[in-house]
């Protein structure tokens, strides 16, 4: 009997759960199953998108005939030939024999290789460039090479923006009911599945998977289906984040993760006391038996936290069996960004200890700390402070640890308003730009934030003294460029020290370019563009804050984004001291010096716009 769910009006899912699996490509267990997702959209044209692993096959036929009700398979879109996804191809066609096969070249190779029947004959072979019109959707394909073979492409419905991921943002896990990642609790029961999966299938193609976000990046997600585990229709923020993370090597969590190999537990042992050692300091831990957890799982745990101890028994001359194979299993998965410490043990002759420093030494920014232990057989008391060594060495890598919360001497909370602790909050910078008519303006804020995800909306706070506040105001269109650290002071004194009632402020500038919304955006020292037309105004009194729903967004660089602090510490020139000044008020933003014995409350900086909270008595 099928087993459907219906994703939308026109798209349901067909796949099929496997919870008799023990070992996942026959290598990384999966105690909770595995859903193989196959996708179909009943448009003018039907399309299924891939298939299903052989052992599932019986079930995906039911439902794929169950859905489609008598009509013809038109499409069967191939992303990925691996066998998880493309087992079910060969009968599929047998039994849908007019269904043309949507595929790269890429594609179409690996299929040959895979399997003996004429699929030339039946091939519609697509490029980045073309589009399936399937009637009311209009589907396009990215390639996706390494994520997680080389001939994976994912597939774009822009009418329902619906990107189908192939192995991205996959998970380890059958459904058991569920379609969609918010039905679970997904970060407390599949993130560390995500994680698995993520780091053990593509872990080891950080850049590839770089390279897809970008790509991605530029396209408007409501959804992502992807091949294994849940459908994303909400925060899908949250797994995004995620693999920007991973497929950086980026550590999610300071702490550190002690995997040991220990025949007789004397290595243990010394593990055990350093865990302790460090959590005594409040640094977080976590713990592994090589010889007893699996490898996949110490491996995900190595790409979560930002320190690794390695520990581990001498063995025929060598490193004890188990902890060689995950070393090496470490390497493959291409792990980078660590701070290790690594401890042996040798009864004579150890020498595990320089060979994991070794193969670690081979991967990209891993930090070998140089205190180490060498235990002979087991560990004695002079060692502890080794042990001791080598929690502080682990330590002063680490951020400093925030600073418990200001009391007052006896205890109690302060009372009132402590403005500089406003100053605390962290700020981005960007230029705000409009239209009206012909009159092209631009102006410096510094703040922006996501306020939704669905619908995509953003806030703006902008000072009503800005002229290209008023421009939003009018046309309720507007584009908002990320400043990156590469920012010159020049761009801030062109946007932020002078007005565009009197200024053409892109004269001279060679900023030409233009967003679809036809709003002129900064092509330079800019990392990401984002269009919005306002939905909702809140006047603050000094400022209005502006509700936008973005239109559209784009990436143009992956420099990081200029904070307010990095400006002041890097960008803005230090304001001089005036000797001749007797008495007065000086703009911390831009130097601008106000002369008076007191400043009005309202008073308004004429060159950057900062109100009388940004000047300081001189
Ligand atoms: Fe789920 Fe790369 O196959």
């Amino acid at each position: 009997m099928y087993s459907v769910k219906k994703i939308k009006d026109d798209l349901f899912w067909v796949g099929a759960n496997n919870r008799r699996l023990a070992m996942f490509e026959g290598v990384y267990s999966v105690p909770y199953g595995v859903a193989y997702n196959s996708y179909l959209l009943l448009d003018d044209k039907t399309v299924l998108i891939d298939t299903v692993d052989k052992a599932v096959q019986e079930r995906y036929f039911e439902n794929v005939a169950h859905v489609l009700g008598g009509r013809t398979l038109d499409y069967i879109v191939v992303q990925h030939v691996e066998p998880d996804h493309s087992a079910a191809l060969w009968e599929l066609t047998r039994e849908y024999p007019d269904a043309r096969i949507v595929c790269s070249k890429k594609i179409l190779t690996f299929i040959e290789q895979f399997f003996n029947f004429d699929i030339r004959a039946r091939v519609d072979i697509i490029t980045e460039s073309d589009v399936l019109d399937t009637g009311k959707h209009k589907l396009s394909f990215i390639m996706a090479p390494m994520v997680h073979w080389p001939e994976v492409m994912v597939t774009y419905d822009a009418t329902d923006k619906i990107l189908f991921s192939a192995d991205a943002f996959g998970c380890f896990g059958a459904l058991n009911g569920a379609l969609f990642a918010d039905e679970v609790d997904f970060t407390r029961d599949y993130m560390d599945e995500a994680r698995r999966y993520y780091t053990n299938i593509v872990g080891k193609y950080g850049s590839q998977v770089s390279a897809l976000l970008d790509k991605a990046s530029a396209l408007p997600i409501e959804m992502i289906c992807p091949l294994h585990g849940f459908v994303w229709r909400e925060k899908i923020g949250e797994i995004l984040s995620k693999y920007v993370l991973w497929s950086s090597y980026t550590p999610e969590e300071d702490g550190v993760m002690i995997a040991y190999a220990s025949v007789y537990g004397n290595t243990e042992n010394a593990a055990e006391i350093l865990a302790g050692k460090l959590r005594d300091r409040g640094v977080r831990t976590v713990m592994f038996d090589v010889s007893v957890t699996p490898a996949s799982e110490i491996i995900a745990a190595a790409f979560q936290w930002s320190h690794m101890v390695i520990a581990s028994t001498t063995y025929n001359a060598g490193i004890f069996v188990t902890m060689e194979a995950f070393v090496s299993d470490l390497v493959a998965h291409n792990i980078q960004n660590r701070t290790v410490a690594v401890i042996e043990n040798g009864s004579w002759a150890p020498t595990s200890g320089s060979l994991i420093r070794e193969m670690l030494g081979s991967c990209k920014n891993i930090s070998i700390i140089d205190e180490g232990l060498s235990i002979t057989s087991s560990l004695k008391t002079p060692q502890l402070q080794q042990i001791d060594a080598i929690a502080g060495a682990l330590i002063a890598t680490m951020p400093e640890p925030a600073p418990s919360a200001a009391v007052a001497g006896d205890g109690a909370v302060p009372d009132g308003i402590d403005m500089s602790t406003m100053f605390k909050l962290s700020y981005g910078l960007f230029v705000l730009t409009a239209r009206d008519g012909e009159k092209d303006n631009g102006c410096i804020i510094n703040t922006v934030i996501q306020v939704t995800e669905s619908p995509l909306r953003i806030a703006l706070a902008v000072n009503k003294a800005n002229f290209t506040h008023d421009m939003v105001l009018k046309t309720g269109e507007l584009n908002v460029s990320v400043l990156s650290e590469s920012a010159p002071f020049s761009l801030f004194k062109r946007f932020g020290f002078q007005s565009g009632k009197e200024a053409d402020k892109f004269e001279g500038s060679g900023y030409t370019a233009r967003a679809a919304n036809g709003i002129r955006y900064i092509p330079e020292a800019v990392n990401g563009v984002i269009s919005a037309g306002v939905t909702e105004v809140l006047d603050c009194g000094t400022h209005t804050l502006f509700i936008a729903e973005v239109t559209g967004a784009f990436t143009l660089s992956g420099d990081k984004s200029l904070t307010y602090q990095y400006y002041f510490d890097n960008i803005k020139p230090k304001p001089q001291p005036r000797k001749e000044q007797a008495a007065g008020y000086v703009c911390r933003i831009c130097g601008y010096v106000y002369e008076g014995d007191t400043i009005p409350d309202d008073f308004i900086c004429p060159l950057c716009k900062h109100g009388v909270a940004d000047f300081d008595k001189a």
